[in-house]
């Protein structure tokens, strides 16, 4: 049981960043249809961007753009948002698992290799930031498309590429939760202009949000970013969070809709990508903070591969076994500090819904014993080093992580 100050003062896992001023920025743009179109995204990576309301309608709309036969086969990292599944079927096609490289969780180029004949299109994801060694999966795909999947990775970077145009397709979410947490929305890239053209069709048939469905959404937004900040967030967010996220679908782990993107989403987009690079300089300070500071023997911190610059989106911890991560888990939530066992169950979703066969034993093993831990921007230093202290006291209790 978590004591009535640490509710009170419960660090939130995720960064659910939408305030007041974000909220009536939204509201004038949902009652006016007034979306600022400002070409905000292609002035910072170069191209014009797609937009729909969410990364698994622009997946779905890459796929059926991509001119691949009915139930083709897709290459898609085992370790990652099952909503990605669910786009490949809802495209009528089936995805094939591939391991990851558990020192960053992207997908194995080497488990790809001896795959690849049987799929006709990779989807590569950036995994809490870290790009994937890009040189190597598509010297092991050679013609076969790349999708990268940038949900996690706005402004990250491989050998000084930003993570989205390594490939020739590719696609970002600004859903909550996310870096831009605008409600929804999702751009997608394209330096293909026959693929962007038959892409932009296919979004054309997708719905366009009404008015007034544009304030349930930037209200309802509004209301749960609230609930994921102190104070609502221990005594409200929390508790019900855990009672009905599967009910109400509050982190829209499932649930799909071929939507056009909302102009109040957008509007917030266009604003917060201006000057956002500052917040991912911010999160990556956190990160190497922690990296300084943390002392937990056998624990496996997510330091940053040669070629690569992870915007550290999240921060994961991994630990020797799941007793200890589940130990760990506890003990800080008593601390009054939240955290994610990110993906612990998607080995039982892949195989319940996807047909997973049991060959990708990184990310058994990964899904088992990852915690990401709060490092985000809009963490004080008091919170920082809190959350360290909290952290290094519960490996010095004879390193069983039990405080
Ligand atoms: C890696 C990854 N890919 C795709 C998605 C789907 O994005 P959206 O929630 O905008 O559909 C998510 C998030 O849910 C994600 O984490």
């Amino acid at each position: 049981m978590i004591r009535v100050r640490k509710k009170i003062g419960l660090i939130p896992r995720y960064n659910w960043d939408y305030k007041f001023s974000d909220y009536a920025k939204a509201f004038k743009a949902a009652l006016k249809s007034d979306s600022n179109n400002e070409p905000t995204l292609e002035k910072i990576f170069g191209w014009k961007p797609l937009f729909t309301t969410s990364g698994r309608a622009s997946l779905y709309a890459i796929l059926k753009s991509l001119d691949l036969a009915k139930d083709a086969k897709i290459a898609v990292p085992l370790y990652c948002c099952p909503v990605v599944f669910d786009a490949v079927r809802q495209a009528d096609m089936t995805p094939i698992f591939i391991d990851i490289n558990p020192d960053d969780y992207t997908l194995s180029a080497s488990d790809l290799e001896k795959k690849i004949d049987s799929v006709s299109a990779v989807v590569v994801v950036h995994m809490f930031g870290h790009p994937v060694d890009f040189d190597a999966i598509s010297r092991v795909s050679g013609n076969i498309p790349i999708i990268e999947d940038c949900a996690q990775s706005l402004l990250s970077n491989y050998k000084g590429r930003y993570t989205g145009f390594l490939s020739n397709v590719s696609f970002f979410s600004f859903r909550s939760g996310k870096y831009i947490s605008a409600g929804e929305g999702s751009a997608i890239f394209s330096t293909d202009p026959k693929l962007l053209e038959s892409i932009g069709k296919l979004i054309e048939k997708f719905d366009d949000w009404t008015n007034f469905q544009q304030i349930l959404h930037c209200t309802g937004t509004y209301i749960k970013s609230s609930l994921y900040r102190r104070p609502w967030y221990g005594i409200v967010g929390y508790p019900i969070g855990r009672a009905l996220d599967r009910k109400l679908n509050l982190t829209a782990k499932t649930g799909f809709r071929f939507k056009k993107i909302a102009g109040c989403d957008i509007r917030l987009i266009n604003d917060r990508i201006k000057t956002f690079s500052k917040n991912i300089e911010k999160q990556r300070v956190n990160a190497f903070y922690f990296f300084k500071k943390i002392r937990l023997p056998d624990v496996f911190l997510p330091k940053e591969k040669k070629d690569c610059w992870s915007n550290y989106f999240q921060f994961a911890l991994r630990f020797n076994n799941r007793e200890q991560r589940n130990h760990m888990a506890d003990h800080l939530l008593k601390c009054g500090i939240d955290t994610a066992k990110y993906l612990d169950d998607i080995v039982e979703t892949a195989q319940e819904y996807y047909n997973y066969k049991g060959d990708c034993p990184k990310t058994e093993e990964s899904s088992k014993k990852v915690l990401i831990i709060p490092n985000h921007y809009t963490l004080s230093q008091k919170d920082l080093d809190y959350i360290i202290d909290c952290l290094n006291a519960a490996s010095m209790s004879n390193n069983s992580f039990i405080s």
